[in-house]
């Protein structure tokens, strides 16, 4: 019984883990790279554009992830959020991904 309840606790922590990595990402964006990439500012490719995407997805995430982290064309540095970290960026890029698949 004691064993049973232990591992129900595990199982609700991991699922709580998860849920709060991937809120993170999805409020990056909101933050700070929704602001183009909602509705394509500058030629921003935006939000689960697949079209637009899937070239871009072909260089794969590293090169995109150093895409932002550097600044690309119309895109200033971390989305010119300097206060992100590399980690902050990663979630929101992967938030962006994963609404192209
Ligand atoms: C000031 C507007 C602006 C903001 C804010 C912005 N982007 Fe962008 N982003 C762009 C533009 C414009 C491009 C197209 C750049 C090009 O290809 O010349 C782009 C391209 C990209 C690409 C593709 C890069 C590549 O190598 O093709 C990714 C990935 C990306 N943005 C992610 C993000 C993320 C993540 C954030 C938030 C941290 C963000 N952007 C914030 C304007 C912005």
């Amino acid at each position: 019984m004691l064993a049973r309840i232990a591992v129900l606790f595990l199982f609700v922590v991991a699922f709580d883990a998860r849920a709060v990595l991937a809120a993170d990402g999805k409020v990056i964006y909101a933050q700070t790279c929704a602001a183009c990439h909602a509705n394509g500012v500058a030629n921003a490719p935006r939000l689960a554009d697949k079209a637009a995407w899937e070239p871009r997805l072909k260089s794969g995430k590293d090169a995109l992830l150093v895409s932002v982290l550097k600044g690309k064309g119309a895109m200033p540095p971390k989305g010119g959020n300097a206060s992100l970290s590399e980690d902050d960026v990663r979630a929101a890029l992967d938030y962006i991904v994963a609404q192209t698949r």
